[in-house]
């Protein structure tokens, strides 16, 4: 029996080195470890052997089955490790193909002009303040000379936010001017600050009519301020943001949160003045509403007017890049057609 099992083992070797991959290993490992094994079958039908060899065959039995399951491992793995090396040599990168490249945005118009406006007055010294868009009625309207039942109110259809009690406190700011009361209010003397930002109207969109638009306010607070320096920062800004060349023009108008107030206007960037359809005929362009801050605005927010003079300012923002691109429809703006944004 000895002499079986003797002949069983070499046998089962000599077929293991011949095998150079995993299926034919899985068979010979049926065939010489599995149930149906002549080991197996040895080990299995040791008790009908005389007692006296019983224990010899089952040593040698097990012996010859833990080294052929230890060589079965052994060739398991040599087998993975040659799999492995020939993948790793079949398998280059090759590391001249170009990246794949992805799509870069950049900021939408509208904030460029944004970003652009607001370089021009910090280099002139005045800081960035952002403010709340959904605003208390007093900011937007109250301290700003602007009570309840003034008709000013109706010239800017406003969107208030349901409380569901029926009462009117809060709503989305109609003007970046809201911000430039809390501001007031925030920032001690000398101020210089302009304010960037979305503004909401209650309006239906058409080409020059948008319901949420931008703004940017500004307000200047010092000792000795007076219009000279209002003129002389908005031509400033003119010259910087329309070119040394273009002609302004100040116009009496009026705004309840100064006095006395003004309306600025470039020569049309279209005809230069000598009309079109772009300006009405009328050859200017208006650009913003300015003026000398209301001595009631100043001391509600607790700045006293007798020492203190200020000018404040508003830019309507949606029409600059209008006007410098051509653009006729301000809707294009908020569509998110990427045809179109994609052009600046
Ligand atoms: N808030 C005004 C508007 O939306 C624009 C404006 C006019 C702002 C005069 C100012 C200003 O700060 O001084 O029409």
């Amino acid at each position: 029996m000895s002499e079986k099992i003797e002949e069983i083992k070499s046998e089962a070797l000599k077929q293991l080195e011949g095998i150079d991959n995993a299926r034919d290993l899985e068979s010979w490992r049926v065939h010489y470890l599995g149930k149906k094994s002549p080991l197996t079958q040895i080990l299995r039908n040791l008790a009908t052997l005389p007692i006296e060899e019983r224990k010899a065959v089952g040593a040698a039995a097990n012996r010859a089955k833990v080294l052929l399951e230890d060589s079965a491992g052994q060739k398991g793995q040599a087998l993975r490790e040659a799999q492995l090396a020939a993948q790793a040599t079949e398998e280059t990168a090759d590391i001249s193909l170009p990246g794949r490249s992805y799509p870069v945005g950049h900021r939408h118009p509208i904030t460029q002009t944004l970003d652009e406006i607001c370089q021009i007055f910090v280099s002139m010294g005045f800081q960035v303040v952002e403010g709340p868009d959904v605003e208390w009625d007093y900011y937007n309207f109250e301290a700003l000379n602007i009570p309840a039942e003034h008709p000013a109110r109706d010239t800017m259809s406003t969107s208030w936010v349901d409380t569901g009690k029926g009462e009117r406190q809060q709503l989305l700011h109609t003007h970046t001017t809201a911000v430039t009361a809390r501001t007031l209010e925030s920032l001690e003397p000398p101020i210089r600050a302009v304010e960037p930002g979305k503004v909401y109207r209650y309006e239906a969109s058409d080409a020059t009519h948008v319901p949420m638009f931008h703004q940017i306010d500004g307000i200047a607070v010092d000792k000795g301020i007076t219009m000279a320096d209002l003129k002389g920062t908005l031509y400033e800004f003119s010259r910087r943001f329309f070119g040394e060349e273009r002609k302004v023009r100040f116009r009496c108008d009026y705004f309840p949160f100064v006095e006395p107030g003004v309306e600025m206007a470039i020569e049309c960037l279209a005809c230069r003045g000598g009309g079109c359809r772009l300006c009405g005929n009328s050859g200017w362009i208006e650009i913003l509403g300015a003026g000398m801050t209301h001595p009631q605005v100043l001391e509600r927010a607790g700045i006293d007017p007798q020492v203190y003079g200020s000018f404040a300012f508003g830019i309507g923002i949606d029409r600059l890049p209008m006007l410098r691109y051509g653009i006729d429809d301000v809707r294009l703006f908020y569509s998110n057609d990427l045809r179109f944004l994609r052009q600046f």
